[in-house]
């Protein structure tokens, strides 16, 4: 048995920045992992694999649509998927070793297994019980299940089948126009299956600013996908190759049925928080299985502390690192902080997709009086010259102060492009302090400024 100041439970984004911090403040720190590699959901099955594939099949867009326009001429590549998904592999691995590598450059001690808690102060590994002045639970979330809908990872599959399907499928229905059915449906569509995504709202990722999600979804059809909205799917018949997805049209209650080689189930992710021995302990769980604490990670029984997507809040990685990082300060007496006002959101398509603080949506049910100040990339130069002039920088400014609620970008590199945003609400900057800065031309950050200067007297090139 040995004694630790700090054990971690999870390596996924959360727990192993955690684990990091906590030895860089001189913290004796293990984690717990029991998958094979380090890194959790987002290195080995989420946010690194899905990038490295919609990168891939981006570089394939690039040369089918744009390459002949710059006179680039020659046979568009052809695919070798089994290739792609070496690239993928790879990817992960590089990633995944170095986290290893940080581990023993901070002398954290890896502890291979699965992790729980048989009363406060301790941790137990396979056989192993261990000692901790601090436990951090880290450990993740897994994938939703439907009702009426069997997962099987071969026909019917999560995001985690997706990334790794045996071949390209003809047909594919997504369910769930969320941030993963509409990456998973973009990598695919540019492979040239025919995606159709069905969603059970009115209109596609539905917590976005609603300008943003209408232009967003036009976008995307141009780019091959269908989608059908207003629809409850009601169950999936499976045959050895094929998927039958019956659902069910809210506006009529009619029922209506599509075939497909593959269905990929995106409705949403669920904290894993069970076997554990956390409900034992005393810890309070939600109603929906999230750990509770007290808004600085600490939990209802002390020497526990809890983050990631584990507990509520948007399921992002660095949200999850955020608050690993600032709950290791907390442990070690400093003052640990995450402002959740000013936590960005992208999604990976192209073009890509970016939101920061308020939406409009919000702002007008919170009575908030506030002004608009957008800017199209048509008039973005080095946007027009990449062919990336699709989408627009939209910032929302309180109408008195100027001070910035909410950044919202849909364009080129929209997923870099939202921090200066980040930056500026955290300085509790006014759009003026934005459009004031010199911004390098020719750049997509000046479509940033100009939306800026749309809040006041108005942009230039527009
Ligand atoms: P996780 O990454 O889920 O890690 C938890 C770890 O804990 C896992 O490795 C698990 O094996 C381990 N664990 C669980 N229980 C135990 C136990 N009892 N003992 C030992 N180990 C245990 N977010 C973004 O911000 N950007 C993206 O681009 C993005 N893309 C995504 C794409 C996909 C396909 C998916 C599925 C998710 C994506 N996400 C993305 C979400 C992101 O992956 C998560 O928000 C993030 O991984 C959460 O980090 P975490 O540390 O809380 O948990
Ligand atoms: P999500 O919550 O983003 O989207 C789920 C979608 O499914 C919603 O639009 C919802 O209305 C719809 N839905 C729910 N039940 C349905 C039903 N019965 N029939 C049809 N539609 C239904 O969840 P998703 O896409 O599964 O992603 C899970 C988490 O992973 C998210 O919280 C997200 O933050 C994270 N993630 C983040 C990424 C990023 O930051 N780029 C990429 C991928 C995932």
């Amino acid at each position: 048995m040995a004694s630790y100041d700090v054990i971690v439970i999870g390596s996924g984004p959360g727990g192993y920045v955690a684990a990091i911090r906590a030895a860089q403040l001189g913290l004796k720190t293990a984690c717990v992992e029991g998958r094979e590699t380090l890194g959790g959901t987002c290195l080995n099955v989420g946010c690194i694999p899905s990038k490295a594939l919609l990168h891939a099949t981006h570089q394939l867009h690039e040369a089918e649509h744009n390459f002949a326009k710059m006179g680039l001429k020659g046979k568009s590549p052809s695919v070798d998927w089994d290739q792609m998904q070496t690239y993928k592999a790879e990817t992960i691995e590089a990633n995944t070793k170095g986290i290893e590598f940080l581990f023993k450059k901070n002398k954290i001690d890896w502890l291979k297994g699965w992790g729980s808690i048989p009363e406060a102060g301790k941790v137990k590994v396979g056989d192993e019980t261990h000692e901790a002045k601090n436990i951090i639970v880290a450990t993740g979330s897994d994938v939703a299940t439907l009702k009426g809908v069997e997962i099987d990872e071969k026909i019917v599959v999560s995001s985690t089948g997706a990334l790794s399907l045996g071949k390209i499928p003809k047909k594919m229905v997504v369910i769930g126009a969320g941030v993963i059915g509409l990456e998973m449906g973009s990598v695919y569509a540019r492979l040239g299956t025919e995606v159709t995504v069905v969603e059970f709202l009115d209109g596609i990722t539905p917590t976005m600013d609603a300008e943003v999600s209408k232009n967003f979804q036009k976008i995307l059809q141009k780019q091959g996908l269908k989608f059908i909205l207003g629809a409850a799917v009601q169950g999936v018949e499976t045959t050895k190759t094929k998927a039958k997805v019956t659902y069910k049209l809210k506006k009529d209650d009619s029922e209506e049925t599509l075939e497909a080689d593959t269905v990929l189930v995106a409705t949403g992710r669920k904290p894993v928080t069970e076997g554990l021995g956390l409900k034992e302990l005393g810890v309070e769980i939600t109603d929906r299985g999230f750990v509770k604490t007290d808004g600085h990670f600490k939990t209802s029984v002390d020497g526990i502390y809890a983050i990631g997507d584990a507990t509520e809040g948007p399921m992002l990685a660095h949200k999850a690192e955020d608050e690993g990082m600032a709950a290791a300060e907390v442990i070690a007496g400093k003052a640990g902080h995450v402002n959740y006002n000013v936590i960005p959101s992208v999604i990976y398509t192209h073009p890509e997709v970016s939101a920061v603080g308020k939406t409009e949506e919000q702002l007008k049910e919170a009575g908030h009086a506030y002004k608009v100040g957008k800017f199209s990339f048509m008039g973005n130069g080095r946007a027009k010259a990449n062919f990336a002039a699709d989408g627009f920088v939209k910032i929302l400014a309180d109408k008195e102060t100027d001070r910035i609620l909410g950044a919202h970008i849909i364009g080129p590199m929209a997923g870099d492009l939202i921090h200066e945003l980040c930056v500026a609400m955290e300085f509790g900057a006014a759009a003026e302090d934005v459009a004031l800065t010199c911004h390098a031309h020719p750049t997509y950050s000046e479509a940033v400024r100009e939306a800026a200067l749309a809040c006041g007297d108005g942009p230039i090139h527009m």
